[in-house]
């Protein structure tokens, strides 16, 4: 097919080169952008007395139909285009004859794709922002369900301090409210059209870059053409924000996969959401949790090779541009993914409550509240908490923990000890003490999740 920006070259492009130089295998997904896009133009053109309001209207009529049939399947792609602008402003022009020609008036390619794109990733953040707002649902689930259940808190991957199982499912809840707000902000900053910054320099026509801007929903207009073409920063601003998301389901995916092992058991997932061996008969998989922590490194690899791409790029169009799309699409599309798996696998696992406090109540969890209960009663916090690690010592030693040290033993230590050091280190306790702000006891996890709840509520997503 003759290019149609065939004039200056009249050689053929050699095939292979031809198909290197192509991006509709990928961009055709922009083909909903592209026509409402080429819509508003076509309007523009008319108000700013560009095109007359007959030509506008033909031209505004032909993409719909072309949109129509594209939705319905009657027209399909020709993947012998270079791009999906191309190809929608050859069938325009198929379709309509003169009048189809003119649709290109006061803009270029370089706008038309910064814009498309920023109009496709408006409408996924949006999506995304929706699915995120099901994992948060997911875990408030959890914690509701589960508000009392006690588990060993760690550091180091060694048993700390008890906690509540609530409680630990909440921080990821407050972790996935956060990516919520870094994504709202990140559309707001996207929000901006860069339609009508033309090649790169503007253009000699009596524009209304306002209007345009309007009509698609912007907040305001890029301000400088330059910028408006070059920049992918806002593809980049999301894969940030998108690699933290991955980063948060990354890391609880890693503690489901440790959690339903043998050597923990605190939780079974669903059949649902794991699979069998192909030879071990006697396996459940997590492989849906294994996936979304793999697939986290592709979705950091999208942006570091955004990042690359753009580096050393003068302004302002570069064909290496082209290359923003596979990645912000396979980025978008992964997280859509993990997402939509995350939340049921969640919200459907199975708490074994008392394997989380038969782990407690081993490795001395609640050796720290025992050098608590000596301080309370006077003696300094280093000295107590040697003391401390020599009663833990003698328990080891002799095969006890703490509670089942009989209190001789404690009073060969101190003479501080008494009866009471028993409700002291019981683990319920531990637990209630902690009723610092944030902290695990109940009263703490019952805020937080009034806390969640709300924010969710204050959230404008459609879902
Ligand atoms: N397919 C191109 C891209 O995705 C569209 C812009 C082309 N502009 C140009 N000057 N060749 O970047």
């Amino acid at each position: 097919m003759a290019k149609m920006w065939a004039g200056r070259t009249a050689g053929a492009v050699d095939p292979l080169a031809d198909d290197f130089n192509s991006s509709i295998r990928f961009d055709c997904r922009l083909y909903r952008q592209d026509i409402t896009g080429s819509m508003a133009h076509a309007a523009m053109l008319s108000a700013a007395g560009i095109l007359s309001q007959q030509e506008a209207d033909q031209l505004i009529a032909g993409l719909g139909g072309i949109l129509q049939d594209l939705d319905s399947g009657a027209l399909a792609v020709d993947y012998g285009c270079e791009d999906i602008h191309m190809f929608v402003e050859q069938v325009l022009t198929d379709r309509l004859g003169d009048v189809g020609k003119k649709l290109h008036t006061a803009r270029s390619r370089n706008d038309q794709v910064a814009l498309d794109l920023r109009l496709y990733l408006r409408e996924q953040i949006d999506q995304i922002r929706g699915l995120i707002c099901q994992a948060i649902e997911a875990l408030l689930t959890q914690a509701e369900e589960h508000k009392s259940v006690i588990m060993p808190g760690y550091t180091h991957l060694q048993r700390a301090q008890p906690i509540l199982y609530s409680h630990h499912i909440l921080a990821y809840a407050m972790m996935l409210l956060r990516d919520l707000s870094r994504l709202a902000d990140c559309r707001k900053r996207l929000n901006q059209s860069p339609i009508g910054c033309c090649a790169l320099a503007g253009t000699t026509y009596p524009t209304d870059r306002q209007f345009e801007a309007r009509q698609l929903g912007f907040d305001g207009v890029v301000r400088n053409s330059l910028d408006g073409v070059s920049d992918r920063d806002f593809c980049l601003e999301l894969m940030s924000d998108l690699s933290l998301v991955m980063m948060h389901l990354s890391r609880f995916s890693e503690e489901l996969i440790l959690w339903s092992s043998w050597e923990f058991q605190f939780i079974e997932l669903t059949d649902a959401y794991t699979t069998g061996s192909s030879i071990m008969p006697q396996k459940k998989n997590p492989d849906m949790a294994e996936l979304i922590r793999g697939k986290t490194g592709r979705v950091y690899g999208d942006l570091m090779a955004l990042l690359t791409t753009l580096k050393g790029l003068p302004l302002a169009y570069n064909k290496d541009m082209q290359e923003d799309k596979e990645a912000v699409f396979d980025a978008v599309d992964t997280v859509k993914m993990c997402l939509q798996v995350f939340a049921p696998m969640v919200a459907s696992m199975k708490v074994k409550a008392e394997n989380m406090k038969k782990a407690a109540q081993g490795g001395f969890i609640n050796a720290t509240d025992l050098a608590d209960y000596l301080v309370k009663k006077g003696l300094p916090f280093r000295s107590a908490y040697k003391l401390s690690g020599q009663i833990v010592a003698k328990c080891i030693a002799e095969g006890l923990v703490l509670e089942t040290l009989p209190l001789e033993d404690y009073q060969s230590f101190s003479p501080l000890f008494g009866q009471d050091l028993y409700e002291h280190i019981d683990l319920i306790t531990c637990v209630e003490k902690r009723i610092s702000e944030g902290g695990t006891s109940l009263a703490s996890v019952e805020s937080q999740i009034a806390y969640v709840r709300r924010a969710l509520q204050e959230q404008e997503v459609t879902v």
